[in-house]
């Protein structure tokens, strides 16, 4: 039998729709594998947004909602309510996450997980208060295929000494100047990170769950289009960062290796290119969702030649699906991974497969690398990055 895990779900946006979207088609995980499948689905029973005509949509596909309210304390009193996903903008965070968790509702939440670092901070606290309730933030990228197997020659230490990790996040529907503003151009909704906070996470997950962590960071930041129609015949300010690039160092002092970490909402021809890219003695390794099936990579052993190979990758997932190892994997299927993943170790305690959502104390680290790259950027310095929690 399987465990119904009722979920609430704030925020009616693009990304609510995206989890009603992995909600509804859970049977495409492979519940007859041999495992016996994740013993668990997840079904939304109520939605939370700002306004009634944004949930209209959820109301008329998703046959459960019993509840749909402009007031998420409503949803949060629900007591046949487990688990909320939070999907709202960053100045939410805070106050809404910490209400779910006081309210004794699992959650997973969206990134940057708390508009700054005192909210992230905040946010924290209330999770270590409330040792009963497990918190997740969202992170869907690592579940690509090209991406899940560069993690799986990171946690078998394949790469030998590390030479250089680089990965970012690329947007460019914002090189259109004409492209009217929203919250995420704004400081007072999206935060002053601006680029790093919107798409930062995605970045860091990867690197910092294999342990390299930044010690410091040379940031360089720019703001490219500085403002933008504001829907109303006027023009608004740009106010956030368009893109950021973060020089950081990483390792140990006798292992130190640099790190390059890039979050751009302005790079010609990039739609929605998120990658990663590692370098070491024994093998490299490069995965960018532009190829999405697709995995370059490079043994290497003294006096080999250095050739790249790159292998057509299987549908191959953390979770077995029903989907046919000939075809591709895409966005709505690395977010099904993760929803899986959340699901998986919200029931079971810990993930039947290794790689596991984003942790709170991994957005708290993102958050001390974001905080020091808006430092180094005011002072032009290298700014170091605490390594824990102090
Ligand atoms: N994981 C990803 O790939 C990914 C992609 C995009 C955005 N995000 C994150 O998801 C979050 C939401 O982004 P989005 O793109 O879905 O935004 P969006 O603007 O499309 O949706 C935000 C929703 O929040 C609702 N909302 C606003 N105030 C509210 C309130 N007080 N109570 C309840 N609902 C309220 C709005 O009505 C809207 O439906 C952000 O944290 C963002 O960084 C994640």
């Amino acid at each position: 039998m399987k465990q119904v895990l009722n979920f609430g779900l704030i925020g009616c946006g693009l990304m609510g729709r995206e989890f009603a979207s992995a909600a509804a088609r859970w049977l495409h995980l492979d519940s007859g594998s041999s495992s016996g499948g994740l013993g668990v689905e997840p079904r939304i029973v109520a939605v939370c947004s700002r306004t009634t005509a944004s949930m209209a949509w959820f109301r008329q596909n998703i046959p459960d909602v019993r509840l749909a309210t402009t007031d998420y304390r409503e949803l949060l009193a629900d007591p046949e309510i487990d688990a909320v996903y939070c999907a709202v903008p960053h100045d939410l965070h805070e106050q809404i996450y910490i209400d779910t968790i006081e309210a004794g509702k699992h959650l997973l939440g969206e990134k940057p997980f708390g508009i700054d670092l005192p909210a992230n901070e905040a946010i924290l606290n209330a999770i270590a208060a409330h040792p009963e309730v497990f918190v997740r933030c969202a992170s869907e990228f690592p579940f690509y295929p090209g991406a899940y197997r560069v993690g799986e020659w990171a946690r078998e230490g394949r790469f030998g000494t590390i030479i250089d990790v680089e990965a970012g996040f690329w947007h460019s529907s914002d090189l259109n100047p004409q492209k009217p503003i929203n919250w995420k151009r704004r400081i007072e909704t999206n935060g002053e990170y601006g680029c790093m906070g919107d798409l930062g996470l995605h970045v860091v997950h990867m690197p910092f769950r294999f342990g390299w962590q930044p010690n410091n960071v040379r940031a360089l930041l720019s703001k490219i289009v500085t403002e933008r129609p504001d829907g109303q015949g006027g023009m608004a300010p740009c106010e956030t960062w368009d893109n950021a690039l973060l020089a950081c160092q990483s390792g140990t002092d006798m292992e130190a290796f640099p790190m390059l970490l890039s979050t751009k909402r302005i790079a010609p021809g990039h739609g929605n290119t998120w990658f990663i890219k590692v370098t070491g003695t024994e093998l490299s390794a490069a995965f960018s969702t532009q190829n999405p099936k697709q995995l370059s990579y490079l043994p290497y052993a003294p006096g080999d030649e250095q050739a790249w190979r790159t292998l057509d990758l299987p549908h191959t997932s953390a979770y077995p699906t029903i989907t046919g190892s000939i075809f591709e994997f895409g966005f709505s299927d690395a977010l099904l991974q993760m929803w899986a993943a959340f699901c998986d170790e919200l029931v079971n305690g810990e993930t039947r497969q290794p790689f596991h959502c984003a942790t709170p104390e991994e957005t708290h680290l993102s958050h001390r690398l974001f905080t020091a790259a808006l430092e180094s950027q005011r002072t032009g310095q290298t700014v170091s990055v605490e390594r824990s929690r102090p």
